[in-house]
C-alpha cells in the first residue's frame, strides 16, 4: 500500500524527521525564507498530512486545497495561526505541542522582566555607544528591586505557572488573573487570585501576560488597562502580540502612563521598521524567541512529528486542540 503523503512546512531536527519518515512520503520546504501562502495552497494539494509554523496561515483556503488532509500539526504551543473552527468543520484533527516549552518559556519571560527592571540592555547600548566615561555614577541607570515586589500573572496556564514559580525564588508576591481559579496550585506557590483584571494592574509593579489569543483576549491589555496601571509598573508579553493594544503600549510608555515594557511578540511579525515602538528607549524588543532552545526546539519537533504520526496513520492525536473532532464512534472500521 503507498504510504500517506505529508509535507514540512520547515527543517526539522533528524529524530522527528526518521519518526515521520517511517510511516510517510515527506515532501518539504527547504528554502530559507517561510513558505508563500500560495505556494502552500498548491503545495497542500494531494497530501494527507500537514506539519507547520507559527507563521503559516493554515485558513480556510489552504483547508479547501486540501481536499486529502487527515492532519494539521503545528510546531508550537499556540495555534491561532490555524482555522480551528473550519478544521472541526472538515474532521480535520490540529495538534500542538504543550508542556515542552513552558519552562523555556518561562525562563524568557523572566529574562525579559530582569533585563527592563534592571536596564541591561540599555546599560549594554551605553557601553557600546562610547557613552561610559565616568567608571562609577550613583545615578546611572536606576532600576528598580525584582526581590519583594509584586508580580501579576494575567493568565495561569502552563507557562504562567512555570513564570509564577520562578517568582518565588525572588520572594515576590505573586497575584494572578485567570478565568479559571487554580486553589492547589494557588497555595503549593503561595500565590493570590485576583478577580479583577483592573485590581491585579493596579497592584503589579510587573506584569506578565500568559494568554493565548482569542477572540477574548484581543486586545486584553489596552488604553483603560494601561491608565490601571502603576507609573513605575513594567508589562511582560511572551505570549501573542495582539492580546496588547500595541498603540495604546506605545501611548503608555510614551506618556509615562507605565514606566517600560519587553516584549517578544508583536501585532505584526516581523515588527515594520518604521512601527513607533522601535523609536522608545523603556522598550525591550525581541523577535518571538521565548522557546528557543536547542532541547526545547527538538523536543517540540518531536511532539508536532508524534502528532503527525498519529493523524496519517488513523489514530488520536496525543495532543489534539479540537478533540471533538473524534464523535463517537470515530476509528471504528466501517
Ligand atoms: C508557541 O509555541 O506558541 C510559541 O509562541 C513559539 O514557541
Amino acid at each position: 500500500m503507498a504510504k500517506p503523503v505529508v509535507y514540512i512546512t520547515c527543517e526539522i531536527p533528524p529524530e522527528a524527521l526518521s519518526m515521520i519518515g517511517e510511516v510517510a512520503e515527506i515532501r518539504a520546504w527547504t528554502e530559507e525564507v517561510a513558505i508563500p501562502p500560495e505556494t502552500l495552497l498548491e503545495k497542500v494539494r494531494n497530501i494527507d498530512g500537514l506539519l507547520c509554523l507559527l507563521s503559516e496561515k493554515v485558513n480556510a483556503a489552504v483547508f479547501g486545497a486540501a481536499r486529502r488532509l487527515k492532519v494539521v500539526s503545528n510546531v508550537a504551543v499556540g495555534y491561532d495561526n490555524i482555522d480551528i473552527a473550519e478544521a472541526t468543520r472538515r474532521g480535520i484533527p490540529v495538534g500542538h505541542t504543550p508542556g515542552v516549552l513552558s519552562e523555556t518559556t518561562a525562563d524568557f519571560a523572566f529574562a525579559l522582566l530582569m533585563t527592563a527592571a534592571r536596564h541591561v540592555a540599555r546599560g549594554d547600548r551605553y557601553v557600546r555607544d562610547g557613552q561610559w566615561l565616568v567608571p562609577w555614577e550613583p545615578k546611572l541607570l536606576i532600576g528598580q528591586d525584582i526581590h519583594h515586589s509584586t508580580l501579576g500573572i494575567v493568565g495561569l496556564g502552563r507557562i504562567g505557572s512555570e513564570v509564577a514559580r520562578r517568582a518565588r525564588g525572588f520572594n515576590m508576591e505573586v497575584l494572578y488573573h485567570d478565568a479559571i481559579r487554580r486553589q492547589e496550585l494557588e497555595k503549593e506557590l503561595g500565590m493570590e487570585y485576583v478577580s479583577s483584571l483592573f485590581e491585579l494592574l493596579s497592584r503589579s509593579d510587573f506584569v506578565s501576560v500568559h494568554t493565548p489569543l482569542s477572540k477574548e483576549t484581543r486586545k486584553l491589555i489596552g488604553a483603560a488597562e494601561f491608565s490601571a496601571m502603576k507609573s513605575t509598573a513594567i508589562l511582560i508579553n511572551t505570549s501573542r502580540g495582539p492580546v496588547v493594544d500595541q498603540k495604546a503600549l506605545y501611548q503608555a510608555l510614551k506618556t509615562g502612563q507605565i514606566a517600560g515594557a519587553a516584549i517578544d511578540v508583536a501585532e505584526v511579525e516581523p515588527m515594520p521598521m518604521d512601527d513607533p515602538l522601535l523609536t522608545l528607549d523603556n522598550i525591550i524588543i525581541t523577535p518571538h524567541i521565548a522557546s528557543a532552545t536547542d532541547a526545547t526546539r527538538a523536543k517540540m519537533a518531536v511532539k508536532a512529528a508524534e502528532n503527525l504520526v498519529a493523524g496519517v496513520t488513523g489514530k488520536r492525536l496525543p495532543h489534539c486542540v479540537n478533540p471533538e473532532v473524534y464523535k463517537e464512534g470515530w476509528g471504528t472500521p466501517l
